[in-house]
């Protein structure tokens, strides 16, 4: 039979595991970070911007990129505010990678998203840095 003792320290082990899931710092390869946007940040790449934010992105960060959308009482991880300087302070092509590929429970853009549109929405966040 298997001691409540044991038990217990199953139950710490995997709390502790998820505990440093959930820390983990986000790293993004040398090369990513590099990486170009090439749309100018004009009106056009704001309007296509937005409308993909809002179709893909506003339901958990908010109109305003704060975090604070509809989804975000429901997650169990705080949303990135992406206004805030640790989001406006990262390279178009770090931003780009972490939406590309996601992180749980963040959906991954690259599936729903093209290329095009993800560099558009990146110019679109741009907009909410604090003035
Ligand atoms: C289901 C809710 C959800 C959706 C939808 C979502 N995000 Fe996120 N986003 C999160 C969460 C939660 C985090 C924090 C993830 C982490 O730190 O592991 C995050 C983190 C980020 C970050 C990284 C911030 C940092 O700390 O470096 C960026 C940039 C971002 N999101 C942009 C977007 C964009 C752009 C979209 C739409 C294409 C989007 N997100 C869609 C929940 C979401």
């Amino acid at each position: 039979m298997i001691s409540k003792i044991t038990l217990l320290g199953i139950a710490i082990f995997y709390a502790s595991i998820a505990f440093a899931q959930h820390r983990a710092p986000w790293v993004v390869p040398e090369s990513a970070k590099e990486k170009k946007n090439l749309y100018s940040p004009d009106e056009s790449s704001l309007a296509r911007g937005k409308k993909s934010y809002i179709t893909e992105c506003v339901r958990c960060h908010g109109k305003e990129g704060k975090g604070d959308g509809s989804s975000a009482m429901k997650i169990e991880k705080t949303v990135a505010d992406l206004s805030s300087d640790n989001v406006q302070n990262q390279t178009d092509g770090e931003l780009f990678w972490k939406i590309s590929e996601g992180r749980k429970p963040m959906p991954l853009a690259k599936t729903t998203l093209t290329d095009d549109q993800r560099w558009d929405v990146i110019n679109y966040i741009r907009t909410f840095r604090k003035k």
